[in-house]
């Protein structure tokens, strides 16, 4: 079994990256943590707790983890896994705004030349395939009662080109939590329509691979676990409401919901990014195979 995985895993690479890398997130074992204090890697890491180092949310796991197998020859990995994490410290304080009390957060941002914006310009046009495998932190596990968007492309009116969420949606405050469909992986479309779920297993990798076109206004979604090929798991689908080219920044990593407090005031309870119920707890996920392809 393991060598017709590992066969396959081969085939995939020969076959499946057929357009150009135009971003690489896979961290290879020279690259050193200190690149995300700094930001200087492929990684804009503003997006945090104020008060801790970019080092203490975001490790590179060196050998002691294996990443996706989809992308990595089995026992001669090439990159290294990401561990991304939150705790109560995790209040992201945006330039000029107030402090996201409602939020725990911890993403990467994609960029190039240590500018996002530049990078985004470059992989948002014709049409792009966005590459990231997931795996769960079982040391640090998530409460599904909470609601979790996890990789998602963000223009600046705050809206996604895509996204994918876990847990239980915030939108409904009268749903017995955890929601029936909480331990699921949603891609979600612009409208936030669910295009694919599947149930995020224990101790395997996930992959997955949005096609977006950029002039079309569609989305298209991939997905495997392990080494297996990745299989078109949806059409190539409409995403009209996005806003023809609006760019957005891509972000993966840990981004909580609050639940909604009953003795805030229906405007406060509105406000998912200030109020909120949050525990405080230690939660996070691995990444590997973050990297995105021209296809054309
Ligand atoms: C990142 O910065 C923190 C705070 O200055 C420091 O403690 C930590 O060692 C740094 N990490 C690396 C890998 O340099
Ligand atoms: C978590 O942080 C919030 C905001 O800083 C604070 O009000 C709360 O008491 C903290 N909770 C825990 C469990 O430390
Ligand atoms: C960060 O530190 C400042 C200054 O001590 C404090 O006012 C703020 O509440 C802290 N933020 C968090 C999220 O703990
Ligand atoms: C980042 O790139 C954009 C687009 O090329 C450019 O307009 C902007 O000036 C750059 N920002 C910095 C800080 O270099
Ligand atoms: C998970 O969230 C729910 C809803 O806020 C809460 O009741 C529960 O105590 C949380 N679990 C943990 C382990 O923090
Ligand atoms: C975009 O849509 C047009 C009209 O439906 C179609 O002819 C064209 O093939 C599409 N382009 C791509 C890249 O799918």
């Amino acid at each position: 079994m393991a060598k017709i995985r590992d066969l396959l895993s081969l085939l995939v690479c020969v076959i499946s990256v057929t357009g150009s890398i135009v971003y690489d997130g896979r961290v290879p074992f020279s690259m050193q943590a200190a690149a995300l204090n700094t930001s200087t890697g492929p990684f804009l890491t503003a997006v945090k707790g104020q008060n801790e180092s970019a080092t203490y949310y975001t490790e590179f796991l060196g050998h002691s983890a294996l990443p996706t197998p989809l992308w990595n020859e089995l026992g001669h990995p090439s990159e290294q896994v990401i561990s991304i994490k939150i705790d109560n410290t995790s209040v992201f304080v945006p330039g000029g705004g107030p402090p996201q009390y409602g939020f725990r957060r911890t993403e990467l941002i994609a960029q190039k030349n240590e500018n996002s914006t530049l990078l985004d310009a470059e992989m948002e046009v014709g049409v792009s395939t966005f590459h990231f495998s997931i795996k769960s932190d079982l040391s640090r596990p998530l409460n599904y009662s909470h609601e979790y968007q996890i990789v998602f492309i963000e223009p600046s009116d705050g809206t996604h080109v895509f996204e994918i969420q876990l847990g239980s949606p915030f939108t409904d405050p009268t749903l017995t939590l955890p929601a029936a469909n909480a331990h699921s992986f949603k891609i979600r479309d612009h409208a936030l329509n669910v295009l694919f779920t599947t149930p995020f297993i224990p101790l395997i990798w996930h992959n997955f691979a949005i096609t977006v076109d950029w002039d079309n206004l569609t989305l298209a979604v991939e997905y495997s676990t392990e080494g297996f090929p990745l299989r078109m798991v949806t059409p190539t689908v409409g995403n009209p409401t996005v806003t023809p080219g609006a760019l957005g920044d891509f972000h993966f990593g840990v981004l909580k919901l609050p639940i909604v407090d009953p003795e805030d005031s229906p405007a406060d309870q509105a406000d998912v990014v200030h109020f909120g119920i949050q525990e405080g707890t230690t939660e996070g996920l691995f990444y590997s195979g973050v990297f995105v392809e021209k296809v054309s």
